[in-house]
């Protein structure tokens, strides 16, 4: 594969995302060529570090660069205050300065960690982007949105942070757990599911995982640049960039209700899609046949489709909670069809019809 290389380009700052097989090779050098300075600390987690940790040291220090690295155990629960507080100790420690350079290495989690560290710290230090896992790769390391989880909810204390440039190596996949590769693609089930048709039969018509992994570098382009557009035209989530929360408002509170144990957000994002699209074809809204399809595409990558058990109330509750709603009206993603969907502006009490 050829590098691929897509411009972020927002009113403030334009920054690149690479694409390619084999770029942490070379990752010294990549960094030599957008960042003059000297120092640079990376954050990554245990899993990402044992792969991938020296190599990209290795590579640093090749081009001369003084690197420190700060391993953080992995999982959601590194998203937290308490490691924010040891990140922000070991950066000052090093002692970074807003000349020098972030890195965030691995999944969401040290993306989203990162990134609110480097937008902090010193009242911001530049960081960029190494995503390491599937999600992070088509979603989470572009648009710039970073954060940190506190007790009553995920993501409530974050902030807008882009990075100076994202490095995506395609080939780091193959170290991902079967499970978080399907996590992920929940995401690119969404994106196929909002925007592109073709994207969507594309991924039905793979005779297996190993067929997905040879294509994933366009698949991977193409959920870069739907994000890319989307965010273009509405960093700040004021309007478009709402469609990327296709099935998550249903998605969260189910995440939520079970205290974020039993589903991966991916799954719950898929189960969120399935139900909400179900619904709105049974209103006459949707193109009959769509939740079938968007069902036969879950099972294929074992995702699930079917709403637990959970008592209606309970899930209103938490999604009543979500800070995307807006005193009594909600905004809500549906789609006409595969490839094609739209906000709806809808009255609180209406949304025990979409599910
Ligand atoms: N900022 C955004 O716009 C945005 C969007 C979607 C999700 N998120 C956030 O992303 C997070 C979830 O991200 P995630 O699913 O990547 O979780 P994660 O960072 O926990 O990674 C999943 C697991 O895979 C491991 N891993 C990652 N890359 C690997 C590789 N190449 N080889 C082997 N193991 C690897 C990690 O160590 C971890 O155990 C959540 O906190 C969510 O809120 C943010």
């Amino acid at each position: 594969m050829i590098r691929n290389i897509i411009d972020v380009k927002l009113s403030h700052k334009t920054y690149p995302i690479y694409i390619e097989k084999g770029l942490l090779n070379s990752i010294g050098k990549e960094i030599s060529k957008i960042f003059s300075g000297k120092k640079i600390a990376i954050v990554t987690d245990e899993n990402v570090n044992r792969y991938y940790g020296d190599k990209v040291i290795d590579s640093l220090k090749n081009e001369g660069f003084s690197v420190k690295k700060i391993v953080l155990k992995p999982g959601e629960s590194s998203k937290s205050f308490e490691t924010l507080t040891y990140v922000y100790d070991e950066l000052l420690d090093f002692p970074i300065t807003r000349g020098d350079l972030i890195i965030a290495l691995g999944g969401g989690v040290i993306g989203d960690l990162t990134g609110f560290a480097a937008s902090t710290i010193l009242r911001g230090v530049p960081f960029v982007q190494i995503p390491t896992s599937l999600l992070a790769e088509v979603d989470s390391s572009i648009g710039g949105k970073v954060a940190v989880d506190v007790a009553k909810g995920k993501n409530l204390v974050g902030s807008f942070y882009h990075p100076e440039a994202v490095f995506i190596d395609i080939e780091v996949l193959g170290t991902l757990d079967k499970k978080y590769l399907h996590d992920g693609l929940s995401e690119v089930i969404k994106y196929g599911a909002i925007k592109d048709s073709k994207l969507f039969e594309a991924l039905l018509n793979f005779k297996d995982d190993a067929e997905l992994l040879q294509n994933i570098g366009d698949i991977i382009y193409t959920c870069c640049d739907i994000k890319r557009e989307v965010v273009e035209k509405d960093e700040k989530e004021k309007g478009d960039r709402m469609l990327l929360n296709f099935g998550h408002t249903i998605g969260h509170a189910i995440e939520k209700y079970y205290n974020f144990e039993k589903y991966s957000h991916g799954e719950a994002v898929a189960i969120g899609m399935y139900t909400i699209t179900l619904k709105s074809e049974q209103l006459g809204i949707t193109e009959k046949g769509s939740s079938e399809k968007l069902k036969q595409l879950l099972i294929k990558y074992e995702l699930p489709y079917e709403l637990p058990e959970i008592p209606k109330e309970s899930l209103l509750e938490a999604i009543a909670l979500d800070k995307k709603n807006n005193g009594d009206r909600m905004n809500i993603i549906l789609i006409k069809k595969i490839g094609d969907s739209f906000i709806k502006n809808i009255p609180n009490t209406e949304m025990e019809n979409y599910m």
